[in-house]
């Protein structure tokens, strides 16, 4: 499963990237006004930091020519951007159009299976179902994601799940075994996916005996003798 950033903040993106298992960006309206920098500039950092992976950046206009507009202009800024597009009729509209020119299109705030359907049908390049809100009204995310991956295999879709709104390592566990493509998350929950407290535990005490061990087994950094050839 691919790993994105669900983040506007550069430096969270430095320090993600520089650990070599992210695949990639997603920003929102609110991600991106959090930063308080010039929209345009802005993404073109985050291109500059993710290098190879892609960027979401997303569209404001509702109506079908303005979102035209918008995503011609975002989609011109960097070969690696996906726009983004709410799902309402018009965003589907735009997105039939806009797929068939070959630009890439993440369809975002989707809820529903059948949701999900439509946007595969009109060319979607990503569909983000949202599941951390789905969870916060009381419904299952989950059972969502695994909706739309069942309807997409069965249809051959080529549309990419791109499974949003994640709020803690379950959600990333249990999308990954469903086998979503992506899974997109705040940097806070993508830290805690390095930590296990047997794994700090179990660390301590190997530190702690090699430290008590440590004047009969050197210095790992010292010149070798001649090293002994390796087995075969
Ligand atoms: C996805 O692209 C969205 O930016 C994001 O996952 C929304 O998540 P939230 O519900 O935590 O705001």
């Amino acid at each position: 499963m691919k790993i994105f950033l669900d983040t506007a903040n550069l430096e969270e993106i430095r320090q993600g990237v520089a650990l070599g298992v992210v695949d990639g960006v997603t920003t929102n309206p609110t991600l991106v006004a959090k930063e308080n920098a010039p929209f345009r500039q802005h993404i073109l950092d985050i291109c500059g930091i993710v290098k190879n992976g892609v960027v979401n950046a997303e569209v404001v206009s509702t109506d079908f020519a303005g979102i035209m507009r918008e995503a011609h202009e975002v989609a011109s800024w960097h070969p690696n951007i996906v726009v983004k597009i709410p799902m309402i009729p018009d965003g589907v509209r735009a997105l039939s159009a806009l797929s068939k020119e070959g630009i890439r299109v993440n369809i975002t705030l989707v809820f529903s299976a059948p949701q999900a359907l439509l946007v595969a049908k009109a060319g979607a390049y990503f569909v983000s179902p949202f599941l951390g809100r789905l969870d916060d009204i009381g419904e299952n995310g989950l059972v969502l994601l695994r909706d739309i991956l069942e309807i997409y295999r069965v249809y051959n879709y080529p549309t990419q799940v791109l499974a949003a709104s994640l709020r803690h390592p379950m959600h990333i566990l249990e999308a990954a075994k469903m086998g979503s493509h992506i899974g997109t998350m705040p940097y806070k929950v993508f830290e805690q996916l390095f930590h296990h407290p047997l794994t700090d535990k179990g660390l301590e005490t190997f530190l702690k005996d090699w430290g008590k061990a440590r004047e009969v087994l050197g210095d790992i950094m010292a010149p070798a003798a001649a090293a002994p050839k390796a087995a075969r």
